[in-house]
Order: C-alpha cells, then structure tokens, then sequence
C-alpha cells in the first residue's frame, strides 16, 4: 500500500474506532510504518476527525518531518516497534487506546501482571497472544516509560499501561486494530465474568491455536 493510501486507511480507522467510542475527545494515537519512516496521528487530534493530509511523518528515527507536531507518546511507539524487532517480530503499526474496558483491568490491583485477561475466547488468543504484561503507571507522555514498553513488546504484541489503557501492535494496521478490539471485547468478557468461574480455554487449546493462526 503506498503512503496515500496509508493516510486514507489511518483516517478511516480512527474514524471507526471513535464512531464507536473506543476513543473519546483527543485520546488515543496510532502509528504505522511506511517504507521512509511513519505515520503518526497528530497531538490533541481526535481520532474521529483525522485529515490525512495533516497527519505527522516521522523519518526511521522517529524525528518529525512533516504535518502536524506528532503525539507526545511517540517515544510510546517507538519503544513498541523497537521491542517487537528486538523480539524478531517486526510490526507495521502500532495502537494506543483509552477504551473503557481495556483501561478498566489496567486499573484493577489484583490482576496477574503478566496475563490480566485468562484465555476466554480464541480470538483473543488469535490476535492478542499468549500474554499481556501490564506496564506500571507513568504519566502520558513520560519519557521514562520507554525502556518498560520495549521491555514489555520484547515478550508481547499488547500491553495494558496501568491505569491508562492499552497499547497493541500488529504487522498491518487492519492487525492492530482488530487486535486492539478484540482485547477491548475480551477486557468486556471478563469484567462480565468477575466473581465467577468461568471454564477457560485449556493450555493445550491455546497452544492449538497459536500454531494454526500465528
Ligand atoms: P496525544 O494527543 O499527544 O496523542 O495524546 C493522547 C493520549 O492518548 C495520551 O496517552
């Protein structure tokens, strides 16, 4: 897909996931990788009106080049990209979201750090993983959160920063985005299933999946 058309597609991602309140007011920011740096959604943009004209190019070393000024959390998805190659598996775009159920288990002090969210579903374990660490709190924007981001991306395609919300990468844009809406719908699932007993998929079924779909 060349860069055109990679503007259109982040706009209209932005739009979809705003349409559906995955993202309110100015929160939330997107990036994804061209074949001469990134794209980036502009600081204080709502992901609902993205003009793909004005979105920010960073060059490969996350400098601004052009459009509007990038998020203050680019250091956010460059420690992402940077951990998932570190880990040899390299993405094309990254999602950082403040939706209401992701963020509602990044709050919760008595989750598993390492797994909040069990294996309820196969698509969660399809597009989510094995495991999702969840990064301790940082202020947005807080450049000292990038060595525990790419620590974290080295072991996981998604994290939960505490309360704050979710970060997800995936090899394509469509990836990310559909991983980062399955996490919201299974951080659904299981705040739904608090205080019961749910039957989780077996380590045996995860395993099953991962090798069919990864
Ligand atoms: P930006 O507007 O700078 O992208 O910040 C929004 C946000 O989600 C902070 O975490």
């Amino acid at each position: 897909m060349d860069e055109t058309a990679t503007r259109a597609q982040l706009a209209q991602f932005g739009h979809s996931l705003f349409a559906r309140g995955f993202s309110v007011g100015s929160a939330g920011n997107i990036s994804v990788r061209l074949a001469d740096g990134y794209l980036m959604t502009p600081t204080n943009s709502s992901l609902g009106r993205l003009d793909p004209a004005r979105l920010s190019k960073l060059d490969e070393d996350f400098r601004h080049i052009g459009g509007d000024p990038p998020s203050k959390e680019v250091f956010m998805h460059r420690a992402t990209y940077r951990g998932r190659a570190a880990a040899g598996a390299p993405v094309g775009a990254v999602v950082h979201l403040h939706s209401t159920m992701a963020t509602a288990v990044s709050c919760l002090p008595d989750v598993a750090p390492g797994n909040p969210i069990p294996p309820l579903t196969p698509y969660f374990v399809m597009r989510v993983g094995r495991s999702m660490p969840v990064v301790p709190y940082y202020r947005p924007g807080d450049a000292a959160m990038e060595p525990a981001i790419e620590a974290a991306a080295r072991g996981a395609r998604a994290m939960l920063l505490a309360n704050h919300g979710p970060v997800v990468s995936g090899k394509t844009l469509t990836d990310a985005v559909y991983a980062a809406e399955e996490l919201e719908e299974a951080a659904k699932l299981f705040l739904l299933l608090r205080g019961t007993t749910p039957r989780l998929l077996t380590a045996a079924q995860v395993e099953d999946l991962l090798a069919t779909f990864s």
